[in-house]
């Protein structure tokens, strides 16, 4: 039996505003990963929540490539015979950009399409190559964040919940901590709901720990703000553990959930006092297949065959033989290949 079951709860401030948040944990926003396919696959194994990957404002405002499959119903009118059971909700829209006005006017167009929460993002590290002033950088000029903060609660209706993710600073040094409080606390002010912190800065992108002591630290500067932390949740017990040790009212759940939907189901049993169940193979074959599935729904049966190496690669992991099923998976180029590979490794019973 886990050590960490029992007692813990969703913030009331959260319950009010989204009473379908039932547990303290979410799927993270993953850019190329956390598309509906895999946010309905999560859904389904007991996330209650779940955050886009950043969506760019200027992409959003041009009505560009993708917005359709952004629509938090796509899959549900895809599937109209099993629409309820399809319902991406409750669910952040989650804006990205370099200026106060045009996130703005993203974050209107995301209300617009239906996303119950705009979540802004000052926290992404900018590209290498096209140096661009957006996400983490922000944590560099708080003042422009603030601007952008203002300028999307002030155009998002009062009733939708505005969100803030941010990382624990630009770099190491002091200015940078001075940096965070600002945007941290200007969120506050303006009535954001929560804030979701990685314990990484920003120049640190993925190398290293997640500093958990600054989320420590933190919610003890800021008793009443609602808080979730992010960084180096592997398993469903480090969601307890950051819990436990930090102090944060919930977690959000990023490289921990990629081909692991059970992460969400086991959270759940530990939560009830119940022991976390390892996936069967035929558990594993129901979801590879149920995500394949909404991946051709969304993506068409090319690109999905393209875009769910990736997540057999990670699935594979719990697989007896994984070498030799995440050689298979890196090699596959078409529905049929997949299938193959299905009916090979995932058809023992
Ligand atoms: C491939 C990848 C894509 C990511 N994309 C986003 C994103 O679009 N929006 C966001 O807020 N965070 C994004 N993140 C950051 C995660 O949400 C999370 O904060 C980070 O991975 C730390 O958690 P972990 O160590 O448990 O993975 C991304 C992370 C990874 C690895």
């Amino acid at each position: 039996m886990s050590q960490f079951a029992t007692s813990v709860s969703v913030d009331p401030r959260i319950i009010e505003k989204l009473p379908k948040f039932d547990a303290p944990f979410f799927q993270a926003g993953l850019a190329g990963y956390s598309d509906a396919a895999m946010r309905i696959v999560a859904r389904e194994h007991g996330c209650p929540f779940c955050v886009t990957e950043a969506l760019l404002d200027r992409i959003l405002i041009s009505g560009g490539k993708g917005r359709r499959r952004e629509d938090p119903e796509f899959l549900a009118k895809e599937h109209e015979e099993e629409a309820c059971n399809l319902q991406d909700h409750p669910i952040a829209g989650q804006v990205i950009g370099m200026e106060a006005g045009e996130m703005a006017e993203g974050a209107a167009i995301l209300v617009e399409m239906g996303y119950d929460v705009i979540d802004v993002n000052l926290a992404c590290p900018p590209k290498r190559v096209r140096r661009r002033n957006r996400g983490g950088y922000f944590l560099s000029a708080p003042s422009k964040g603030i601007e952008i903060l203002e300028a999307v609660r002030e155009i998002v209706p009062e009733h939708i919940p505005t969100t803030l993710k941010l990382r624990r600073g630009f770099d190491d040094s002091e200015e940078s901590v001075t940096n965070f409080y600002r945007l941290f606390d200007g969120a506050v002010d303006l009535n954001y709901l929560w804030a979701t912190v990685h314990g990484r800065s920003v120049e640190q992108r993925y190398n290293g720990p997640s500093r958990w002591e600054f989320l420590t630290e933190l919610v003890k500067e800021r008793p009443e703000a609602l808080i979730f932390g992010s960084g180096d949740i592997m398993c469903a017990e480090d969601i307890f553990k950051m819990m436990e040790q930090t102090g944060v009212h919930g977690v959000s759940v990023a490289r921990g959930c990629i081909g692991n939907p059970w992460i969400f189901a086991q959270a759940r049993a530990i939560m009830e006092g119940r022991e976390p169940k390892v996936p069967t193979i035929q558990e594993q074959r129901h979801a590879l297949l149920r995500h394949f599935e909404l991946c051709t729904d969304l993506h068409g049966e090319q690109t999905a065959s393209r875009l769910m190496r990736k997540f057999g690669i990670s699935f594979s992991k719990f697989h007896p033989q994984s070498e030799e099923v995440r050689k298979e998976f890196i090699g596959i180029h078409s529905a049929g290949e997949w299938k193959r590979v299905l009916d090979t490794y995932y058809c023992i019973s």
